[in-house]
């Protein structure tokens, strides 16, 4: 056990001696040997894990499009899971964590993982779904997802999982877009003591879509309509089918999962992700970054509905063949101090959640995990949104004791794992910044004309050739998009994250936010055109402008400002603003709060001026408001806003 703490060096934190010779890498070395031919460093990584045939090219660059492992044929799962009968079988792969207190958490070894899998790949081919088709997986965190997630990849099928806090209308979308044949859900789930019920959104998100076949997981008993012919019980079907079912063999460069995210415009776009390069880097993130050796026990708290869970909770540990742990529930229920709990009841070695829960964490008081040592903890991630120097701090400090180094890794949907952050055996670690490229990786920040910028200088933050195997392949069905979004801004040959950076003189990498319409609410993504659409479902309001504002505790949320044709009361249709959301979104995505003002800024060609109402928040100037066309807006809006 590593009970020293960090070197301290002005204000940069080095691993011990000690937590260095049991680190997988410990050697700064790493950087420039694959510094030296990135794409040879990636093929030399590439071949630790099994193919079914080998690559004949590693890169093709035929931009805005690229190819890593071009001819390599694989299939996932045999990474993850045949691999590990080897040695691992009767390891624990990972171990279920309930909601409800009062409930057994469950452990499934990699040979139960295997089986579960296989059988349900069998009954899914029952059911007629081919390689290549899409299937819609709308679960809690509940083992069934990730069986789920798994049984699609062995037979090559394309997995669209959709968050279970999102509503039918969002689930909708995405089975209208990906023309998926079959949804995976199940009858409801648990959340903060409530029996959701899960089933009868997945039955309203069918409605019109080319939905055949439901396979329903029964969690929690509820009562659920049935349609027959329609409908299966997941543990009838999956009851009499082989515990083998044959891999199918997929190209390197198949789809191996479809994952919608909120882009610059009201409408999520498919975030398509191939098979090899994707699980190459799946696979050395899981493993370098959190170190993961023979006796870890990995928590990563995100839910599968995001990329960080498709990840950190399902491919990567598994490749990496860790035990890991996921968690139906909410953190803080029913004691705000159950995440604590659960890293004492498993031995959690690394733990991985965003700012916005060590934030909320922190807000509980000090008292509150004064009696945890936390002593088997020996690393700590955050992920999904800028944290702060003091909820950096208070992590360090009261969670990992000064024991344990901070891997803030930044990454994003479409770049399928981590690409930036300090490696935990070489640091050095610094409040706030996030680190620097992870190995075989070129990034740069740039000013608007494409200038490279030094140390210090804010710019946009860019990702240059040979990319990164895990980047996505592009936006499902609409390559133009694809090209707009992240290949325009500086040329077709340099991917474009939306992100502002800079960096300090040590070449650490702070970053600053988003340049886009983007805001991640309590590290979720969403745009403020979304719930402006959302809005605008609502009859009486006939205009609406949403921005993202300073929260303590969630980093950003969306505050909405809405015009009203009707006279109603401010408070009703405040309610109403909030349940158009939930219906169309969730309740993730509702705003802290509803303005309704008689006009919105705009300029003389109509175009409402967000930022303007942002700076109404943040107190700062406001700038020439005389090129608006109804400059008297502003003022009316603030003093509502005083109100
Ligand atoms: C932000 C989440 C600062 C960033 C994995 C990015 C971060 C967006 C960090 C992607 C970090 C993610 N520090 N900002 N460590 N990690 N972000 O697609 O703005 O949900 O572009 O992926 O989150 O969000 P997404």
């Amino acid at each position: 056990m590593n009970k020293s703490k960090l070197i301290k060096k002005g204000n940069l934190y080095y691993p011990t001696k000690e937590f260095k010779k049991r680190a997988l890498l410990n050697s700064s070395k790493i950087y420039l040997e694959a510094a030296k031919n990135p794409i040879k460093f990636w093929e030399k990584l590439a071949k630790e894990l099994f193919w079914q045939k080998k690559w004949k090219k590693a890169f093709l660059h035929n931009p805005p499009y690229f190819k890593w492992f071009v001819g390599g044929k694989l299939n996932i799962t045999e990474n993850c899971l045949d691999r590990n009968l080897e040695k691992k079988k009767n390891k624990v792969a990972f171990i279920w964590e309930p909601e409800p207190t009062g409930e057994r958490e469950r452990y499934f070894t990699y040979y139960d993982l295997y089986r579960e899998v296989n059988k349900l790949a069998n009954a899914l081919k029952k059911l007629g779904v081919k390689k290549g088709d899409r299937v819609g997986i709308y679960l809690p965190m509940i083992p069934e997802v990730i069986i789920s997630m798994l049984a699609c990849a062995r037979i090559g099928a394309i997995h669209v999982v959709v968050f279970s806090a999102f509503s039918s209308q969002a689930l909708n979308i995405r089975l209208q877009d990906t023309k998926a044949k079959i949804l995976i859900t199940s009858d409801g789930y648990y959340r903060r003591g409530k029996v959701i019920n899960l089933k009868q959104n997945a039955d309203k998100g069918v409605n019109g879509t080319e939905v055949k076949k439901i396979i329903v997981v029964r969690r929690t008993g509820n009562e659920v309509f049935w349609q027959k012919n329609r409908d299966f019980w997941w543990e009838e079907l999956v009851k009499n089918e082989k515990d083998f079912c044959p891999p199918a063999t997929m190209d390197s460069e198949d789809t191996l999962f479809i994952l919608y995210t909120s882009g610059s415009t009201g409408k999520p776009k498919g975030v398509v992700h191939t098979s090899g390069g994707y699980m190459v880097q799946a696979n050395f993130t899981a493993k370098w970054i959190f170190d993961l050796k023979e006796d870890d026990i990995f928590w990563s708290m995100a839910d599968v509905g995001w990329v960080t869970g498709h990840t950190y909770s399902c491919y990567g540990p598994l490749l990496a063949g860790t035990t890991f742990v996921i968690f139906e529930g909410a953190p803080d229920w029913p004691a705000p101090d159950r995440w604590a709990q659960i890293i004492e009841k498993y031995g959690v070695t690394t733990f991985y959640t965003a700012p916005t829960a060590i934030r909320m964490f922190e807000k509980y008081g000090a008292d509150l995990i004064k009696k945890y040592k936390f002593d088997t903890l020996q690393i700590l991630g955050s992920v999904g949104e800028p944290i702060d120097t003091a909820a950096w701090k208070w992590y360090f400090k009261k969670v990992g004791k000064e024991r344990c180094p901070i891997v803030d890794t930044w990454w994003q949907t479409e770049t399928g794992g981590i690409l930036i952050t300090s490696l935990p055996g070489i640091g050095p670690f610094k409040p706030a910044f996030t680190g620097i490229p992870f190995p075989g990786l070129k990034f740069d920040i740039l000013d608007d004309k494409g200038k490279s910028l030094p140390a210090g200088k804010e710019g946009n933050l860019v990702l240059l050739p040979p990319f990164a195997p895990s980047l996505l392949r592009g936006v499902y069905k609409n390559p133009k998009k694809y090209l707009k979004t992240y290949w325009s801004e500086y040329g077709n040959k340099i991917y474009f994250t939306s992100d502002t950076a800079y960096k300090d003189k040590n070449g650490l990498i702070r970053i600053v936010g988003r340049v886009d319409d983007v805001i991640k609410v309590a590290g979720h993504r969403i745009t403020t055109g979304e719930l402006e659409n959302a809005i605008a479902q609502h009859p009486d309001i006939t205009e609406s402008a949403v921005v993202g504002v300073h929260d303590e505790i969630k980093g950003e949320v969306p505050v909405a400002f809405v015009v009203s044709k009707e006279k109603k009361k401010e408070k009703d249709i405040e309610k109403e603003v909030k349940e158009e959301i939930r219906k169309v979104i969730g309740p993730i995505a509702l705003p802290k709060k509803v303005y309704v003002v008689p006009d919105l800024p705009k300029t003389r060609s109509g175009k409402i001026m967000r930022r303007i109402l942002r700076k109404l928040f943040t107190g700062e100037e406001l700038g020439d408001l005389s090129t608006l066309a109804n400059p008297e807006s502003v003022k009316k809006i603030k003093e509502i806003i005083a109100k």
